[in-house]
């Protein structure tokens, strides 16, 4: 029995490319997502790398025009088809493992398989149980390994709300960042989660991992079209400026997803947040001690 989440995405598997692959906004929304994730990327081709909810492969082929050995892995049948037809059309002297699996178990993976998860376009905002997901993601990355997570905003999500007239939904959902995938059909809306860097970073820890970066993406909501997305000149001094203020946290409140970089913490440490928060328990034990 297929999940509303599957049957939406299985119904639009065949029309995504001509939606997301073309547009011109969702074409500079990718290549802003791979200038932050080309700094992840492993410099030893030795393991494969995974794209989970890979969709139609969009970001699976970009990392196979790299050089990569991709697996590509998804919840929804068709757009693991289509993905396989797309990679055997451009590539057709590759071939490519497309694997059906929840980001909340990646069951068919092997415990540190891979030097780098990719999971774009809200696989892990859709998962219901995403500490169970950023668990899974943990256990199949090798040591070294990077796992960069693109999720929904919970600041960039309010726009519906306003249109709406909708104070109590809104104050709901900044409260607790679960909203509804509004779908055409009801047998199809399923619900999804909006995050907050600081939910994201705790929830890394829980998982054993470590959130090293995070990227608010797009800076500039082009979503409805823009001349300069047309002009390369433009286009490219667009892309300079999310480079540039990406990580500032102006940019984390105005754009509609976030794009995070995860390690193990094995590799890096506890990471900076979590060392100050250590540091400053340890000040507020030792005022104590002096008060007393
Ligand atoms: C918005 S699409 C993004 C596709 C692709 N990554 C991209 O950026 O173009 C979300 C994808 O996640 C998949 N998905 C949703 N929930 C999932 C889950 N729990 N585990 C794995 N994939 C999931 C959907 O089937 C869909 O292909």
């Amino acid at each position: 029995m297929l999940t509303p989440n599957q049957r939406y995405h299985d119904r639009v598997a065949s029309r995504y490319d001509d939606i997301y692959a073309k547009d011109p906004y969702w074409s500079y929304y990718r290549d802003v997502s791979w200038q932050d994730l080309k700094r992840s990327l492993p410099t030893d081709l030795a393991l494969p790398v995974l794209d989970v909810g890979c969709g139609t492969g969009l970001y699976g082929l970009r990392l196979m025009r790299s050089g990569f050995r991709v697996v590509f892995s998804d919840l929804s049948r068709k757009m693991l088809d289509v993905a396989a037809r797309n990679v055997r059309t451009q590539f057709p002297d590759r071939r490519a493992e497309a694997v059906q699996a929840d980001i909340t178990d990646l069951e068919p993976f092997d415990d540190r398989q891979f030097s780098l998860v990719v999971a774009q376009g809200d696989v892990l905002s859709f998962a219901l149980e995403w500490q169970r997901a950023m668990s899974s993601v943990r256990r199949v990355l090798a040591p070294g390994g990077r796992a960069v997570l693109s999720v929904d905003s919970r600041f960039g999500g309010v726009d519906p709300f306003l249109k709406q007239n909708d104070l109590d939904g809104l104050e709901d959902f900044l409260r607790c960042g679960t909203g509804e995938w509004l779908a055409d059909r009801p047998e199809e809306r399923f619900p999804f989660h909006a995050f907050v860097p600081d939910e994201l970073a705790r929830c890394a820890g829980r998982a054993g991992l470590v959130l090293v970066r995070i990227i608010g993406k797009t800076l500039f909501d082009l979503r409805h079209g823009h001349c300069w997305l047309d002009d390369t000149a433009s286009r490219r001094r667009l892309l300079a400026l999310e480079r540039r203020y990406g990580e500032t946290a102006f940019a984390l409140g105005r754009a509609h997803h976030l794009q995070a970089t995860f390690a193990l913490r094995e590799d890096v440490g506890e990471g900076e947040d979590a060392l100050r928060e250590k540091k400053a328990a340890r000040r507020g034990r030792r005022r104590k001690k002096g008060a007393g």
